[in-house]
């Protein structure tokens, strides 16, 4: 993409980057230099601003503090041998941000200046990028209303941001889950495919009593039944059940995860059977006591591939088998990353040279 878009660039006077500790980063603690925002107002996106990243003012009447138009997107950077900057398809999380924008009334920002901004920001801070295997810069795009006003109805000014951090992994052992069947995260004709903040919020009540009860994480199942698996909230969750991934399909209760559709295609590609199918409780908990399920996993851009070690189900656990090294979800969590890194030839076009 050729430069399109006029940026103002107000650089930091003086680094923070010796203050990070990058031999031990946690998930999501260290930010870095710069941030990128634009403001939308009179029915248009004004020009964007780099500034030294920091605290945003604004009155308590701000709307999305009120009424919850917030929308945000996750993706990740990495430097291949040459310290070119890698993004992983960026283009598919403007795309769906941009969905999350229309569903919740938001006005929908512009290709270049979400990838130009993107690109700028990235380039000023890329001392940032870590190069530890395993590590990566997290990036967080986001939208939010700023209208000051008390009625419910759409904002008439956003802002639109990036502010980037250097992260290790955001989950560091396999995982133990369980299936939610008394609260739910999405219901047909809803926001679940949206990455909105309220989702999110929604999620945290009802994961910090499974944790209370020795879980890392939940499992949505379908809001009319509870019969169906769905997501887990900060990822997609997919299955290797009698050598086939299965996984639910995306519909209006579940979010288009841009590191699931990638595994469904290496999955395709590799001549593996995937079933885009509902999955019933019933037929996971069967399948783990018979042996079917021999693997189950989650994929998102900050976990990356989630291994799930255990499945609490009323009051039971029910184990996975250990996985062997040739594993599809580890195998397919080494070629995710080395077609990240610019390893191997990326062959799909998913990354994106800044
Ligand atoms: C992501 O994977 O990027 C997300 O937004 C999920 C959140 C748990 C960080």
């Amino acid at each position: 993409m050729t430069d399109t878009v006029q940026i103002e660039i107000h650089q930091i006077e003086k680094s923070r980057i010796d203050a990070v500790d990058f031999d031990n980063l946690v998930f999501g603690r260290s930010f870095a230099d710069h941030m990128l925002v634009v403001d939308y107002k009179d029915g248009a996106w004004q020009t964007p601003q780099i500034v030294p990243y920091g605290p945003i003012s604004y009155t308590p009447a701000m709307m999305s503090l009120h009424y919850g138009q917030a929308i945000f997107e996750g993706m990740k950077a990495y430097k291949n041998a040459e310290g070119e900057i890698l993004v992983f398809r960026p283009h598919d999380n403007w795309a769906r941000l941009n969905k999350s924008a229309v569903r919740m009334c938001m006005p929908e920002i512009p290709e270049d200046i979400f990838m130009e901004g993107l690109s700028a920001l990235l380039k000023l801070d890329s001392a940032w990028i870590p190069a530890k295997p395993g590590c990566s810069m997290y990036i967080r795009p986001f939208m939010f209303s700023t209208d000051e006003y008390v009625g419910v109805t759409p904002s008439k000014t956003y802002k639109f941001m990036i502010f980037n951090c250097p992260v290790g992994a955001y989950y560091s052992k396999p995982l133990r889950v369980k299936v939610e069947t008394q609260y739910i995260r999405a219901a047909h004709g809803g926001v679940g495919f949206s990455k909105n903040a309220g989702n999110y919020g929604g999620s945290l009540y009802p994961t910090q009593l499974a944790a209370q009860e020795g879980y890392d994480q939940i499992i949505w199942t379908d809001a009319a039944t509870h019969q169906y698996v769905e997501e887990a909230g900060t990822m997609n969750l997919l299955f290797v059940v009698d050598n086939k991934l299965v996984t639910a399909p995306t519909g209006d209760t579940i979010l288009d995860g841009v590191t699931r559709k990638s595994v469904l295609q290496i999955a395709r590609d590799w001549g593996m059977e995937v079933e885009e199918r509902q999955l019933s409780v019933a037929e996971l908990v069967e399948g783990i006591k018979a042996g079917k399920v021999q693997e189950a996993f989650g994929a998102g851009t900050a976990a990356v591939i989630a291994p799930i070690s255990t499945i609490g189900f009323e009051g039971q656990d029910y184990e996975l088998p250990e996985r062997p090294a040739d594993a599809f979800s580890k195998r397919v969590y080494e070629e995710i990353n080395s077609i990240r890194l610019g390893v191997k030839e990326d062959s799909r076009g998913w990354v994106y040279k800044v």
